[in-house]
């Protein structure tokens, strides 16, 4: 098949999270705990060297792809390594480096999100759900490998988030940080479940088509499907790297109103940008009669609620002060994205 081409684009595009930072001058690896915002010169590479990090450790924590049966290893990869924006592990390594935490205690959960993602992006795109061809600029995992393959290549991600995230050596690990561990597994997993990620598809499929969607409907949806994940990154986030219950009821705010914002966000590109910038099908969810803040609201009105879903991010966070400048970055980057 024709796969388009994605292109080059302006700064504040999810693109540029991967391909224009790396014209930046070289990262400067600070340890991962003196972020500033990712909107400045200093805030770029703040982003290409977590960047960087996520991908030897999403590279490290997977077998390689000739490790037997090797289709489904180079089915994992394929999509994995497709060119995401990672925009939910750097959430993780943001806020926990906002509450203080290090990165080498951040990684095991940015890398276990960014596999739960790309697991729910094989799934969403199979012709039993949205039957895409296209991902993140190249034919979908079922169009390559079957859709046999492609079911089992996300079903082997999520498995693999968990195992990453609770393969600890105890002998290695503090009782606090091994609870920290736990509890950000069960952060995760209820984001990916029934009343997360699943329960939002369900709900996604079940609207498609229907003309009696309400607003409040429609709100509950995306919170499930998108905003769970991305909450449950920032709390997760929080929790690793040792935030107090304060800090963690702030992260929890601010993860609530961005991953809402992304789904918003994610309606108004696929109505206003074509396939080749989004590296997915555009337009699909008009002609599938998807529910969205689109069609109830108008692209205004979408824009309005994304703006306001900003507003309340940062307000959120502002009591983190300079701790919060990354996550304002990253709350900037995702509203403004146009991919
Ligand atoms: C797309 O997510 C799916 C949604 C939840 C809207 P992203 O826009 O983060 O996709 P990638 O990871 O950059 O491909
Ligand atoms: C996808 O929502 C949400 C999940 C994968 C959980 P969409 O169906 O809108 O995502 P895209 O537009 O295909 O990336
Ligand atoms: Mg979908
Ligand atoms: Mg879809
Ligand atoms: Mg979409």
């Amino acid at each position: 098949m024709a796969v388009p081409r994605r292109r080059r684009s302006p700064a504040a595009t999810g693109e540029a999270l991967r391909t224009d930072l790396a014209a930046e001058q070289p990262p400067t690896d600070d340890g991962g705990r003196q972020g500033q915002p990712p909107t400045d010169g200093g805030g770029r590479q703040w982003l290409e060297a977590r960047r960087r990090r996520i991908e030897a450790a999403l590279d490290a924590a997977l077998p390689a792809e000739s490790h037997w049966p090797p289709t489904i290893h180079r089915a994992i990869r394929y999509s994995l390594f497709a060119g995401g924006k990672r925009i939910r592990p750097l959430l993780v390594l943001a806020a926990g480096e906002a509450v203080g935490g290090a990165d080498d205690a951040l990684l095991p959960l940015a890398c276990a999100v960014e596999m739960i993602h790309t697991y729910s992006l094989i799934h969403d795109d199979l012709p039993a759900m949205d039957n895409d061809d296209l991902r993140r600029g190249k034919a979908t995992s079922h169009k390559v490998f079957g859709e046999a393959i492609a079911i089992l290549a996300g079903d082997a991600l999520l498995t693999q988030a968990f195992h990453l995230l609770v393969d600890v050596d105890p002998r290695d690990l503090s009782d606090e940080r091994l609870s920290r561990r736990l509890r950000a597994a069960a952060i995760l997993g209820a984001a990916a479940g029934t009343s997360g990620l699943i329960g939002g598809q369900v709900a996604d499929l079940e609207a498609e088509g229907r003309d009696d969607v309400r607003l409040a409907d429609l709100e509950r949806l995306h919170r499930a499907k998108t905003g769970a994940l991305l909450g449950a990154c920032v709390v997760g986030g929080g929790v690793l790297g040792g935030g107090s219950e304060d800090d963690l009821g702030r992260l929890a705010r601010f993860g609530e109103a961005i991953g809402l914002a992304f789904q918003v966000v994610d309606d108004i590109l696929d109505a206003t940008e074509g396939a080749a910038q989004l590296g997915k099908t555009a337009g699909k969810d008009a002609a599938a009669g998807k529910a969205t803040y689109v069609r109830l609201l108008g692209l205004d009105g979408a824009r309005q609620t994304a703006a306001r879903l900003l507003g309340e991010a940062q307000a959120a966070i502002a009591p983190l002060g300079e701790r919060g400048a990354v996550l304002r970055g990253l709350a900037g980057l995702i509203v403004d994205r146009h991919a």
